[in-house]
């Protein structure tokens, strides 16, 4: 079964709380995930593969590691997942990303597939999914098979908020997967919303609503 690491630095734990008030700005709401997303990726990338390379320094010459050239890919869930992409990548600069388009229809809460396209050569490639909200699952689930039809294998979701629903609905498709997070909340409410959650993430991104 996959892990959840939870990441609960308390940096995160307080901007996660302001996160979730209900009168923070949009544009605070995109400065403060974009912040705890860097700060997540410290954890996230923590096995990233490194090769050796000889520098000299002012001192001498010597052997020292970088990340493999080949290494990353962030694939971000539309619309949310894209808040957390400049996160990552001041982080790791040179990652590629990939796009899946996925909403979930407002009946039935199942996602509803419009776009994907990723790089080539992703089976080669760590792949660090991610999304804000972690729901019923059903978007990360089959964001994760998506990935894996186009040959990713090695693939980790990264998330902000995740109910314990969410998590098992993962573990379960995807026991290969372990689940990055700041926060695992109560439950989920009879809109599927997740309590007490931060409420529409791609709204509060975007100040659609
Ligand atoms: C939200 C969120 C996740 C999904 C989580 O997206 O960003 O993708 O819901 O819910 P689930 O775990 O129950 O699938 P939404 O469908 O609202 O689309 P949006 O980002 O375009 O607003
Ligand atoms: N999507 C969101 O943006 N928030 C939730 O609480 C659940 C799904």
């Amino acid at each position: 079964m996959g892990e959840v690491i939870l990441i609960d630095h308390p940096m995160i734990q307080h901007k996660l709380t302001l996160m979730r008030k209900e009168e923070t700005s949009s544009k605070d709401f995109r400065e403060l995930l974009e912040e705890i997303a860097m700060f997540m990726a410290y954890e996230v990338t923590r096995d990233l593969p490194l090769m050796p390379v000889r520098i000299k320094t002012p001192i001498c010459e010597t052997e020292q590691n970088i990340i493999e050239g080949k290494a990353l890919v962030i694939v971000p869930i539309l619309r949310a997942g894209l808040g957390m992409v400049s996160g990552l990548h001041r982080l790791v600069p040179a990652a590629k990303v990939g796009h899946i388009g996925l909403y979930r229809d407002p009946k039935t809460h199942k996602p509803v597939e419009y776009y994907c396209k990723l790089p080539e050569g992703i089976s080669e490639r760590e792949v660090i999914l991610v999304d804000p909200m972690l729901a019923t699952g059903g978007s990360a689930v089959d964001a994760i098979t998506l990935i894996k039809q186009k040959g990713g294998v090695n693939i980790k979701f990264m998330c902000l908020v995740a109910a314990p629903e969410g998590i098992k609905a993962v573990q379960d498709a995807h026991p290969d997967v372990n689940i990055y997070t700041a926060a695992i909340d109560e439950c989920l409410n009879e809109n599927a919303y997740i309590v007490p959650g931060l409420g529409d993430a791609g709204d509060r991104i975007f100040g659609t609503k």
